[in-house]
């Protein structure tokens, strides 16, 4: 068992057990659990059908001619994982090799390949959406795609647009973009495309209103919190990215923990089978979060298709509310064979539509141990062992993208007396633990689970192993020898202060996912608060006396509080490194000597204080009896948008980021592309047809553990039964309420992929020339928002953040001008009674800003009136 715990799933194995659970009951008491406050999840039935989306068209054609062929072992094979530590990867259904398909690998994270080798550490979402670089997004999604190919990955998890970030305490922010939908669904999007590319089928994640960490899992003994969200909120904030995400094709979707309105996500049939396949037309597969898995018949029927990791209630000991339990379910008549033909034409069309038919490498790593040679099924008690790591390096030159992307997210919020860029001669003091290397040795923290040294990536599931961890004092030492390094958390009481020294400080703050706890944090920051960490203000205050110029890099894994020292005189100068990855030095010292000017840009608000945010966005951290509801109350009013709306003035707005030159905008222009001639979008066309499968009932030897040969491995997850022939079909099933097979209308807002192909037409298009007005070379971005008239009659965020574009290096004097595309969405509200998204006639009364954060926005133009510039 001490294998298993390198994972922390023992207190949730010893939890589970505790509870004496009926093992007999795959049927979740939270089908008809009780919604809080009115917010309750309506039954939607039936699934749609995938199929019908021309771009899938093919690729169903393909999956029809092996669907229509398979038996009912074949097709559950592919839809329940083998088990937890049943294989290379963290997840990996059956197989069906008749068909040539092999166990399919889904192997973590958003950042690069968990728990491998020969690997790269990419700098995390959050890094990613700070360069607000749209090219870099789609190469790091590339590189991404590339290693987990090169591992024989098939389904890679991630990018992750959930958490959005409405909690600046929350556990797992950094593995997103940033806090604005707008944000998340380019940097997902561009992601998942470059990903794609590859041939890897990219996970989307997670679905929906994951925000905090504490309480979030369901097991046979507690149920994870209700996030309680609104229609209009689901749709204009957190469904956003997801709905690119979709229309970029991503191949699945992972569902979250949480229940959304108390019915959990992975089988919530308004969210699965209403929002996700009707409304948004997705055309791949769903996937459960690991051990998210809390009922079959009615996870089947609200639109799940993948169980991962297979397991059930009690993990480990070869139950699964599906697998063999499925199988029963489809010969017993509960679940219709037309849904389990879908679930497995969903898998096998997006495993063709990627090209994983074609020259795809099977797993040559394994997620389970460093070493060559080690069990094949760690989970079972007796393993045959054999050769498992391939040591396979993917690295290939993808350093030098991880490193753009790190050193492109570094985001300089103060430079008084243009103290940066130092100069290799000035003498430098630097202080702080974060500068330097993890004391235990590197990877020395399971899943990155310790604050020991520079700060490149948050803990959990969404990490990778470092091939190599460039600290900053390995690269500042590179560039110079008149460098003192104090590699401490506290101020050391000998240090001689030079009138002309410049102390460099390092300060960070950690987070990650619930199953590690850190110096106190369960995940989220509930101990440390939105301060740094291991008493970082001190160590800035304390170099703040002793010497006259203060320099401050801050890698953190979201909103951090600066009041402490912010303001003191010998600050001059402070950098937001984010999250860097693997090439955290030498990223930094690109900017920090001058190579490059920073480009990044804040992701999110940084406060003044913690006050400063709505109440409802604070962590749950008690357990009261029953289910833990978190209502959305703030609606819209997250982040800069709440900032705006309780008109607070934060320490750094949103979109925030100064460089080393100065630019201008000028010459805006705005012109019509798609006239608006109606408020709603021209309704899509009928959604075409999808396959027809033989739905009745199988022959139940097709499941028969008489039919097989193979020696069975104890705790594996099969579609075997022993005696199928007993089952009959029976219709005696107690349905949910509202539970039909009657397919019903196409969505008012569906159609396509991401929803009625209109809304993303564009709309309107406008120009803005840059100019580099300073002396050094510099990349600029500029930031669209809108302004949506009060003639919509709903009260709505002042500004929203809907386009963005980063010029190339300019030269002292260059000038690009950046086009700036807008939907019809995009200038769209959620109209929650017709369903649809209504957006001002003509255009009218619509005001674009643009500029270079969500304060500091020159340029103006409204369709009336043009273009001004202030
Ligand atoms: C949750 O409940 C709210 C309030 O009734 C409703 O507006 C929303 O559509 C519900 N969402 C889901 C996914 O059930
Ligand atoms: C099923 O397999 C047969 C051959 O075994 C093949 O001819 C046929 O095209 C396949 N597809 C369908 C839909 O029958
Ligand atoms: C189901 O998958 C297992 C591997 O996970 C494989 O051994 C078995 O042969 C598969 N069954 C069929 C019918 O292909
Ligand atoms: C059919 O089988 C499933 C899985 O074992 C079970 O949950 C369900 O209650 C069964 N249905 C009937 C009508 O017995
Ligand atoms: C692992 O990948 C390498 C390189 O892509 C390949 O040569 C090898 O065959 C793969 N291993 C397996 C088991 O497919
Ligand atoms: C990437 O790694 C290669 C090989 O280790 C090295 O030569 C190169 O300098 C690195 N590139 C960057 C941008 O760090
Ligand atoms: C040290 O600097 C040299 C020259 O700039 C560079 O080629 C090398 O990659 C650097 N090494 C490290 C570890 O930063
Ligand atoms: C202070 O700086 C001057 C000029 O660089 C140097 O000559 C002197 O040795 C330094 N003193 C200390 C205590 O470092
Ligand atoms: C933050 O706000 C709280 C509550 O309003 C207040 O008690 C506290 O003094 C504030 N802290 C700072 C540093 O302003
Ligand atoms: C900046 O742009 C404005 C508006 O186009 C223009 O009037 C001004 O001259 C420009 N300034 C510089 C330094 O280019
Ligand atoms: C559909 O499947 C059933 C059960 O396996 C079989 O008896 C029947 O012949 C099939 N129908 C067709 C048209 O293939």
């Amino acid at each position: 068992m001490t294998r298993w715990m390198h994972w922390a799933i023992l207190p949730l194995l010893t939890q589970a057990l505790a509870a004496s659970p009926e093992q007999s009951a795959p049927e979740s008491k939270q089908l008809n659990a009780r919604a809080a406050d009115g917010y309750a999840s309506p039954p939607f039935y039936p699934t749609p059908h995938g199929g019908w989306a021309s771009e899938w068209a093919e690729a169903y054609e393909k999956a029809y001619q092996v669907v229509s062929n398979m038996t009912l072992a074949e097709k559950v094979n592919l839809t329940t994982g083998t088990g937890f530590f049943m294989g290379p990867c963290v997840g990996q259904t059956g197989s069906a090799p008749r068909f040539g398909i092999p166990n399919l690998c889904l192997q973590d994270s958003p950042l690069g390949i968990r728990n491998s080798d020969h690997n790269t550490a990419f700098p995390p979402g959050i890094s990613t959406g700070a360069t607000f670089n749209k090219e870099l997004m789609y190469a790091r999604g590339v590189a991404i795609g590339q290693e987990a190919r090169g591992k024989g990955v098939n389904v890679q998890l991630g990018p992750s647009v959930g958490p959005l970030g409405r909690k600046p305490r929350g556990g797992r922010n950094w593995e997103g973009f940033g806090a604005d939908p707008t944000l998340q669904a380019i940097g997902g999007a561009q992601t998942i495309k470059g990903m794609q590319s590859t041939g890897v089928i990219a996970t989307l994640k997670h679905l929906i209103g994951y925000e905090q960490e504490m309480y979030r899992m369901s097991s046979v003994i507690t149920q994870g919190y209700s996030s309680n969200i609104d229609d209009r909120t689901l749709h204009e904030l957190y469904l956003w990215p997801f709905a690119e995400g979709v229309r970029a094709g991503v191949g699945s979707i992972m569902t979250a923990y949480n229940s959304v309105n108390s019915s959990a996500c992975s089988q919530n049939s308004k969210l699965l089978n209403d929002i996700l396949k009707n409304e948004l037309g997705f055309q791949g597969f769903v996937m459960t979060d690991w051990l998210g898995h809390y009922g079959g018949v009615s996870s089947a029927l609200a639109g799940l298709d993948m169980a991962m990791p297979g397991d059930g209630a009690v993990p480990l000991f070869g139950d699964s509310y599906w697998a063999s339990e499925l199988s029963t379910s489809i010969l017993n008549g509960s679940v219709p064979v037309n849904r389990l033909n879908d679930m497995v034409s969903r898998i096998v069309a997006t495993w063709y539509k990627l090209g994983q038919n074609k020259d795809y490498p099977l797993p040559n790593f394994s997620t389970n141990t460093q070493s060559a040679e080690g069990e094949i099924y760690p989970g079972a008690l007796l393993s045959p062992i054999g050769v498992v790591n391939q040591f396979v390096n993917v690295q290939g030159d993808h350093n030098i993208t991880a490193r753009a992307v790190a050193r492109e997210a570094i985001t300089l919020l103060k430079n008084d007396g243009h103290v940066l860029p130092l100069h290799p001669s000035d003498s430098l003091k630097v202080f702080g633990t974060d500068a330097g290397a993890n004391s235990g040795g590197l990877n020395s923290c399971t899943d990155q689970g310790c604050d020991n040294g520079v700060l490149a990536m948050g803990w959990g599931s969404g990490t990778a192993r470092f091939p190599y961890l460039i600290t900053p004092q390995e690269a500042i030492a590179n560039i110079t020898e008149n460098v003192k390094f104090y590699i401490t958390d506290s101020f050391p009481s000998d240090v001689a202060a030079n009138a002309s020294d410049i102390a460099v400080v390092f300060i960070n703050a950690d987070s990650g996912e619930n199953y590690i706890t850190v110096e106190n944090n369960p995940g989220d920051r509930t101990a440390a608060g939105l301060y740094a960490w291991h008493k970082g203000d001190d160590l800035v205050k304390a170099a703040a006396e002793k010497f006259s110029t203060v320099v401050v890099v801050v890698h953190t894994v979201g909103p951090i509080l600066m009041e402490n020292w912010i303001e003191l005189d010998s600050v001059k100068a402070v950098l937001v490194a984010h999250l860097p990855g693997q090439e955290a030095g030498d990223s930094l010292t690109d900017v920090l000597f001058g190579d490059y000017s920073p480009s990044g840009h804040m992701p999110y608000t940084i406060p003044r204080n913690e006050s400063d945010y709505p109440a409802s966005v604070g962590i749950i951290d008690n357990h009261p009896f029953g289910q833990i509801q978190d209502t959305f109350t703030e609606g819209l009013y997250v982040d800069y948008r709440h900032f705006l709306n309780a008109n607070i003035t934060p320490r750094y707005p949103f979109g925030h980021g100064l460089s080393y030159t100065t630019f201008n905008l000028s010459k805006p222009s705005l012109s019509i592309v798609t006239p608006l001639d109606s408020a709603y979008p021209p309704a899509a066309s009928p959604v075409g047809s999808t396959p027809k499968y033989n739905d009745s009932i199988p022959n139940p030897s097709e499941v028969a553990w008489s039919s097989t040969t193979f020696t069975r491995i104890w705790r594996y997850l099969y579609p075997y039964l022993d005696n199928p022939q007993s089952i009959t079909a029976s219709d005696k099933y107690p349905y949910p309420d509202g539970y039909s097979t009657t397919p019903l209308p196409q969505a008012r807002a569906g159609g396509g992929p991401g929803g009625n192909p209109a809304l993303f037409a564009t709309a309107f298009s406008l120009q803005v020339q840059v100019t580099n007005t300073g002396k050094r070379p510099g990349k600029a971005v500029a930031q669209l928002y809108v302004e949506l008239p009060s003639s919509l009659g709903l009260d709505t965020p002042s500004l929203q953040l809907r386009q963005f574009d980063k010029t190339k290096e300019l030269a002292p004097g260059q000038s690009q001008t950046l086009t700036l595309e807008v939907t019809r969405k995009d200038v769209s509200v959620w109209d929650v009674v017709l369903q649809d998204w209504k957006a001002p006639l003509n255009g009218d009364g619509i005001k674009f800003w643009v500029g270079q954060s969500v304060a500091d926005l020159p340029v103006e133009c409204t369709l009336d009136d043009g273009c001004s510039i202030s």
